[in-house]
């Protein structure tokens, strides 16, 4: 194994991989239906990177320090058998960690096939705990009940502990803060609020729609006391707290707030095989014209390096008011 830094001297440690960019829900931050409608151009089955496609590149990250997978979409369990590259992925020796972030619809009937098949974690995204609120964030009239109860088959499945990760919108569903926490509290299960940012261009981000990361703790604090932990791993994206009565662990992922670019170390690759080095990031590297153009493993190898060694992306320590109309990438098209 051969490690690359890029231009800031950050490892590239971190995979994280759309399988599609479709999705069943119309979150307002993430695909707003007045775009994501039905003559939305998603992207037809032959652009899409094939299973052994993704674990040949994977191979090849991995050879470059990559020890931990995410796949993502849009909503990664609308890819049919996905279970076949859990597996595949897992196989891969130098992978140490194969993890899932999911809107929970279909978890339920999932969670013991893909658990099975070498998952090692699942993060469910959840908005809200009254299925009005929910309504309003995801647009499709979603019920919670059928999330919660994906969370519990993760659980039952041996997938813990499972994150659940919670955007907060102002106005939308910050009333529901102390709420969740205090549903997810002594649950064993991992609660992370993520301050709503302007990636992509669709959703219409204001900066008055941001709860900061400091004001949620705040609130949760003065309910039950917390306490700071240390990160899990260096360049954790979520910081970390635990509730000083013994209930658990709880985070906040402040990207808005308090940028932790310095220590991004996640490469992203999308539904149709681009690389990209930053999640704000305008445009992408082509690897699958790579991969069916015949290139060998030493050459595909050679080019990650070549990206990698240039990167120079930290948009969230950048951003200010004007850099927000600039053009970036979709959301459901890079997975977060
Ligand atoms: P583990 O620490 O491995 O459990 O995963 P994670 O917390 O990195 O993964 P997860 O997908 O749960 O990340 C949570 C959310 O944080 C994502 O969905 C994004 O919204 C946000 N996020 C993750 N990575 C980045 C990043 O590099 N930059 C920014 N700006 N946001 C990120
Ligand atoms: N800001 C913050 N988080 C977002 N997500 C999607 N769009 C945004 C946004 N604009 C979250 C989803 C999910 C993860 C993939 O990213 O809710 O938890
Ligand atoms: Fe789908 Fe996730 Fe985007 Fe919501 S945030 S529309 S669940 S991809
Ligand atoms: Fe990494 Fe870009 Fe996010 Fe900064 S803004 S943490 S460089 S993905």
């Amino acid at each position: 194994m051969r490690r690359v830094l890029d231009s800031r001297s950050r490892p590239l440690r971190d995979l994280r991989i759309s399988v599609t960019d479709r999705c069943n829900f119309r979150c307002t931050y993430c695909m707003p239906k007045e775009i994501f409608g039905r003559d939305f151009a998603f992207l037809p089955r032959e652009q899409l990177l094939t299973f052994e496609e993704i674990t040949r590149l994977t191979r090849t990250f991995a050879c470059q320090g990559v020890s931990k997978v995410r796949l993502t979409g849009g909503e990664p369990l609308l890819r049919r058998d996905l279970e076949q590259l859990v597996a595949m992925l897992a196989g891969i020796d130098e992978i140490t960690d194969v993890a899932l972030t999911t809107n929970g619809s279909a978890l339920a009937g999932k969670a013991k096939t893909l658990k099975d098949a070498g998952l090692t974690r699942v993060t469910v995204s959840l908005d809200a705990l009254d299925d009005q609120t929910f309504a309003a964030m995801n647009d499709v009239g979603f019920p919670v009940a059928r999330v919660l109860a994906g969370i519990d088959a993760a659980r039952a499945a041996g997938l813990v502990p499972v994150k659940v990760n919670t955007v907060v919108k102002r106005g939308v569903n910050d009333h529901g803060i102390t709420e969740m926490a205090d549903h997810f509290r002594g649950s064993g299960h991992i609660l992370r609020f993520i301050e709503y940012m302007d990636v992509g261009t669709t959703n219409g981000w204001r900066m008055d729609h941001v709860v900061p990361a400091a004001e949620i703790i705040a609130a949760i604090n003065e309910r039950w006391p917390l306490a700071p932990l240390e990160p899990n791993y260096a360049g954790e994206v979520a910081s970390r707290y635990r509730y000083r009565d013994g209930a658990g662990e709880i985070g906040v992922i402040a990207s808005v707030t308090q940028p932790f670019c310095s220590a991004c170390s996640r490469a992203r690759v999308s539904a149709d095989g681009k690389l990209y080095t930053c999640l704000f990031a305008a445009q992408g590297h082509d690897l699958r014209a790579l991969l069916r153009s015949g290139a060998n493993d030493h050459e595909l190898a050679t080019r990650l390096r070549a990206i990698w060694s240039d990167r120079a992306d930290r948009y969230s320590e950048l951003r200010h008011s004007n850099t927000t109309d600039r053009p970036k990438i979709e959301m459901s098209y890079i997975g977060g």
